[in-house]
């Protein structure tokens, strides 16, 4: 048995977080600049399979806590494809941030799933891909609209709709997205499950801007098909104030989203469960997006990537 690998990258959301949980449409990005590795080397000459990571070094068994998902995962994996259970040491190396929106969860299981599948040269459909990475998701997430893992499994931009194929949807602009790491953890089970309590307690107010969340992306899908890249950046400013009114914004991220729309975004936005992690910015060039970055990261952004949007 020789050495898999398998790789993944991070993700965005253009829009349609949480309301994607409830039926809505979403529009993803895979971000291939940002990257995660996996590495499986079986080892027969090892007791019990280990683990090796930033955030985890040690035996599988003794993995919990934010590596609870992953373990059941593995678990699974080696279970499924290696009946002699030869032990092997499992290497993470990733560039994506953890907890902050970028699909990092789902990234590394799908990484996983892919260098697993390498390591036993067994096929691997997108559909198995996906299913298996909800394994893990679901343990770390809950009730996941599964849009973090099918674009990390993805090679172009999505259109996602939770339970329904998925649709590319090619995106050809002038523009650039800039993407600043709010430096604070997300807290996406915690904000998905405050939605829902929303949804609950008080659906007169939750369910039409669910809904307006969705109409909003609908004109997403139109304005990035008709090139237009003021009205795309209008379209991301309301649905901050839908994803606000939600409360799954919060002080940090509305600070940079302001502090990007007062330095030349055309529309500026949090991406993913929210409560911290990242926002993106809508720039109309590159120049643009360099001076939006400078200015996030000088307003405390610990960190910023440039997404350019064409030939997507
Ligand atoms: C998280 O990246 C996106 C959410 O809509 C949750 C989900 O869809 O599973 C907040």
């Amino acid at each position: 048995m020789q050495t898999g690998v398998g790789q993944s990258h991070a993700k965005i959301i253009l829009i349609g977080e949480h309301a994607v949980v409830y039926g809505q449409p979403a529009i993803a990005l895979p971000v291939f600049a940002v990257q995660v590795k996996v590495t499986v080397t079986p080892n027969p000459a090892l007791h019990t399979p280990q683990i090796k990571s930033a955030y985890y070094n040690g035996a599988l068994t003794r993995a919990v806590g934010q590596m609870q998902g992953i373990r059941r995962l593995i678990e699974q994996l080696w279970q499924k494809l290696d009946s002699d259970q030869t032990a092997f040491e499992l290497q993470i190396d990733s560039d994506l941030p953890p907890e902050r929106g970028m699909g990092s969860s789902a990234a590394t299981a799908i990484a996983i799933i892919r260098a697993f599948f390498a390591t036993y040269h067994q096929e691997l459909s997108q559909q198995e891909l996906l299913k298996l990475a909800a394994l893990s998701e679901n343990l770390i997430h809950g009730n996941p609209s599964g849009v973090d893992a099918a674009t990390a499994g993805a090679t172009t931009p999505l259109w996602f709709v939770k339970g329904q194929p998925l649709q590319p949807l090619p995106i050809n602009l002038q523009g650039y997205l800039v993407i600043a790491d709010s430096g604070q953890k997300g807290q996406t089970g915690a904000a998905v499950n405050s939605v829902q309590n929303q949804m609950m307690s008080n659906p007169e107010k939750t369910q039409p801007l669910i809904e307006h969340l969705g109409q909003l992306t609908q004109q997403v899908a139109q304005n990035i098909a008709q090139n237009k890249l003021t009205a795309l950046g209008a379209n991301l400013n309301h649905a901050q104030l839908d994803l606000q009114a939600l409360n799954v914004s919060n002080s940090q991220l509305d600070r940079l989203i302001t502090v990007a729309n007062q330095n030349g975004s055309l529309g500026s936005k949090l991406t993913g469960g929210g409560r911290g992690g990242c926002i993106i910015a809508l720039a109309a060039s590159q120049t643009a997006a360099n001076e939006l970055a400078q200015a996030l990261l000088a307003a405390g952004a610990i960190k910023t990537w440039i997404q350019p949007l064409h030939d997507f």
